[in-house]
C-alpha cells in the first residue's frame, strides 16, 4: 500500500548521543502521519484514535521532558532553566491545541502535528544537541515513559 503522507523523518543528523532520548524524539516524527491517516480513514473508528494519538502526545510530551530535565539536573547542566522554559512553551502550546480540539474545534488537528515535527527537529538542533557528549546512554534513564510520570505523581523530584 502507498504511503498516505509524506512525514518528514528523523536522521542520524539529528541524534543526540542518547539511545532513549533519539527513541522519544522518532516518536514525535510518527504523530503527524498517523493523524493525518486517521483523518483519511473511516470517520466511526477516526476519534477514537485520534484521541489515543493525542493521549500519546500528552505522555510523550510529560515523559520525554521530565526524563531529559531530570538528567540534566542530575548532571548540573548549566543552561537547565532555559531549556526546561523552552519545553514548558511548548507543552503549553500542545495543550492549548488538544484542549480546543476536545472542546470542539476540530480545524486545527493536522497543523498540530506539523508544528509538534517542526518544534521538535528545531528544538533538537538548537538546544538538545548542546547536552550532546554530556548526556549519555549511562545517565539518563532509560525507562519507559509511564514510570517517569509515576515518580512525579508520588512525590519524587523532578
Ligand atoms: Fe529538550
Amino acid at each position: 500500500m502507498e504511503p498516505v503522507v509524506e512525514a518528514p523523518e528523523w536522521t542520524e543528523e539529528l541524534s543526540v548521543g542518547v539511545d532513549v532520548i533519539d527513541e522519544d524524539h522518532q516518536a514525535f516524527f510518527r504523530l503527524p502521519a498517523l493523524l493525518k491517516e486517521i483523518d483519511s480513514g473511516d470517520s466511526d473508528s477516526s476519534e477514537m484514535l485520534t484521541e489515543t494519538v493525542l493521549n500519546i502526545l500528552e505522555e510523550y510530551v510529560e515523559g520525554h521532558f521530565l526524563r531529559e530535565q531530570r538528567a540534566l539536573a542530575a548532571v548540573d547542566y548549566p543552561n537547565l532553566a532555559e531549556h526546561i522554559a523552552a519545553h514548558d512553551n511548548f507543552a503549553a502550546k500542545v495543550g492549548d491545541a488538544i484542549r480546543a480540539y476536545r472542546g470542539g474545534d476540530k480545524s486545527g488537528l493536522a497543523a498540530l502535528g506539523d508544528m509538534v515535527v517542526s518544534w521538535i527537529v528545531n528544538h533538537i538542533m538548537t538546544m538538545d544537541k548542546k547536552y550532546y557528549g554530556i548526556l549519555s546512554n549511562d545517565n539518563v534513564d532509560s525507562r519507559p515513559l509511564v514510570y517517569l510520570v509515576e515518580d512525579t505523581d508520588n512525590g519524587a523530584l523532578e
